[in-house]
């Protein structure tokens, strides 16, 4: 029989859709990483022109169609200052299938890639995938990556770095000082760095930068998406930026794994992107609300938890046995083991739930915590 191939075997499912699983039907879910808010109608109303007009119902060009490229490059501008040319940007299928093109591209078997533990899930998967071997950091105190790490922590064997701010799953938020030093070492040792930037809005203090910003070479490499900014997880519409050739040989693989990104969710992601953005500021300012709750109820419950400055999750430091107390109560976390094994001792929890539920569960988490202590 055909056995299944080493790299496939040597990644199992997400721990988080176990949590899940292990849910009760009326569970309050706090294990959810996305927004709880409706794409916006402008977005919505250009899928559903493109349909009705037939300009869907062919593969689009690989890269993606032109304005949507356009969008993106002048969004870079609008936000950031940063000057990008279209042609150096590709739409994918989500910021999922961006990060597993820029692995796939830039990663040899045997080689190493860095990135911050606990961190999102894919970053370990995926490298396997690539055949390159995971090398997680453990984060400074604030849950915040510390450049000096990935300095210390790069060899010949290194392929690339991950940066991912805003985090998932701690919500930390990098200084301008830190991006700025991602890039240098991206330029100075010559390495890739994939910066993540997928939350890149949700930011409650303090303002998002980019390392892409501050790159002297073309070492560094954007991924973003729809999903986060603009609630469009379904419509799986992300983006690359880099530069021509790294561009290129990402198409190469997106080109026979993928074709194109799905031509209706290109046009919503146009407008998205083009369109109006209050309805961006009007979710970031629930997260914050919500931000505050969560990190008053979790401190008046007696846990420590760094303040996130962005995304849309906390990651408390919790007792033994806290989170199987507050799964067996109704209320689904994930324990942070699920990002890495430096999240071990930590749970996270996402507030892209109702005001009502977060306070119920916050109650909740409460009695857990008395009950476990
Ligand atoms: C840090 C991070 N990067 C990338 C992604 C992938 O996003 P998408 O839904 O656009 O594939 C996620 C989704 O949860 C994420 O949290």
């Amino acid at each position: 029989m055909t056995e299944f191939a080493t790299r496939v075997e040597d990644v199992s499912i997400s721990g988080i859709r176990e949590v899940f699983e292990a849910a009760g039907e009326d569970a309050i879910n706090l294990g959810i990483g996305q927004p709880d808010f409706p794409t916006p109608g402008h977005a919505r109303r250009a899928a559903i022109e493109a349909i009705e007009s037939g300009q869907v119902d062919a593969y689009t060009s690989n890269k993606g169609i032109r304005q949507l490229r356009e969008a993106i490059a002048t969004k870079y501008d609008r936000d950031y200052g940063i000057e990008v040319d279209p042609e150096n940007t590709m739409a994918t299928s989500g910021g999922s299938e961006a990060l597993h093109l820029a692995l796939e591209a830039h990663v040899d078997p045997g080689q190493e890639v860095i990135f911050p533990d606990p961190g999102f899930v894919s970053y370990d998967a995926l490298t396997r995938f690539a055949g390159g071997t995971p090398n997680p950091l453990s984060l400074r105190e604030d849950l915040t990556l510390d450049p000096a790490a990935v300095e210390e922590a790069i060899t010949d064997e290194t392929a690339a770095f991950i940066v991912n701010s805003p985090s998932n799953p701690t919500g930390s938020v990098q200084s301008e000082a830190d991006m700025r030093e991602f890039a240098r070492i991206a330029d100075e040792h010559d390495v890739l760095c994939i910066s993540d930037e997928v939350y890149e809005h949700i930011v409650f203090e303090g303002e998002h930068h980019s390392p892409l910003k501050f790159a002297e070479t073309d070492n560094v490499i954007v991924v973003s998406a729809c999903s986060k900014t603009y609630s469009m997880t379904g419509w799986r519409l992300g983006w690359l930026v880099g530069s021509g050739d790294r561009i290129d040989r990402m198409v190469r693989i997106h080109q026979y794994a993928q074709a194109c990104a799905s031509a209706p969710a290109q046009f919503a992601a146009e407008a998205a992107l083009t369109g109006p953005q209050d309805p961006v500021d009007e979710m970031v300012a629930a997260f914050e609300e919500r931000r505050d709750v969560v990190v008053d109820g979790l401190v008046d419950a007696g846990l420590e938890v760094p303040t996130p400055s962005g995304a849309f999750y906390a990651m408390p430091k919790v007792p033994e046995g806290w989170c199987e107390e507050v799964l067996d109560r109704g209320v689904v976390v994930v324990p942070g083991d699920a990002f890495g094994a430096n999240g071990a001792g930590y749970a996270r929890l996402s507030y892209a739930t109702s005001m009502e539920d977060l306070k119920d569960a916050l109650e909740i988490m409460d009695d857990a915590t008395t009950a476990v202590q």
